[in-house]
């Protein structure tokens, strides 16, 4: 597998690409519409087709580039079921096998940051790789205040990815101190945010974070739902 761990520094933003190595058949995961001429390069020089560009949810916090890609190289483009993007090749539901070349992607529904939020799981010769997007992040978890966001369905979503495998290694959708990844064991132990005793408690420490607005939500949220294209 060739995988790569790329960052965009304005809004701290993880995107991932993944190829199977024998057929160069390539998938990035919420790439971000500034990094475009870099993802190009990079697919141009690994020499990797790019076939599909997942989203873990719709972000808030900067645009989509699986709009720009999709016209740039003719890829599908993938949002999770329910969605009110406009423009999505294909959607994709609880359970289904998202599959580029010998990779194959689980997604795995776990609303509460947003209500259209995936995660992506990877077997790989033994290891387990989760894409967490902004449901887990390394010693934190996403904010659940806007969006269709509710902590409580978030919990019970966390509860769901602290139960796969200890080794499982958690790639993020962000990261604000530099950090790349994490296990589910790593997480269990010292996320501050998973130390408490139940569901209500939770939402009660989601409800007391009183967080300010993503600076680019009110652009965001319109163009990602048109595939950054708007
Ligand atoms: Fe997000």
């Amino acid at each position: 597998m060739i995988f790569r761990q790329l960052f965009e520094r304005e809004s701290s933003t993880y995107t991932y690409l993944l190829a199977d190595a024998v057929t160069h058949q390539a998938l990035l995961i919420d790439p971000v519409k500034s990094e475009l001429p870099a993802y190009q390069q990079l697919l141009r020089e690994l020499g990797l087709t790019l076939e599909r560009v997942l989203e873990t949810h719709i972000h808030a916090d900067h645009i989509t580039a699986a709009g720009s890609l999709r016209e740039a190289t003719g890829c599908k483009t993938m949002l999770g079921q329910p969605t009110v993007s406009t423009c999505v090749s294909e959607t994709f539901r609880e359970g289904d096998r998202i599959a580029v070349g010998d990779l194959a992607l689980q997604a795995l529904y776990t609303p509460g940051h947003t209500n259209d939020s995936y995660c992506f799981l990877l077997e790989d010769g033994g290891r387990h790789l989760l894409f967490s997007g902004d449901t887990l992040l390394i010693r934190g978890t996403g904010r659940t205040d806007f969006q269709n966001g509710d902590a409580a369905a978030q919990y019970r979503s966390l509860q769901r990815l602290l139960a796969l495998p200890e080794d499982t290694v958690v790639y993020p959708g962000h990261d604000y101190k530099g950090w790349t990844s994490s296990t589910i064991a790593e997480e269990k132990a010292h996320n501050p945010r998973l130390q408490v005793a139940d569901e209500a408690a939770y939402v009660r420490q989601m409800a007391n974070l009183k967080l300010p607005n993503p600076k680019w939500m009110d652009v965001a949220v319109p163009a990602n739902r048109a595939c950054g294209e708007e």
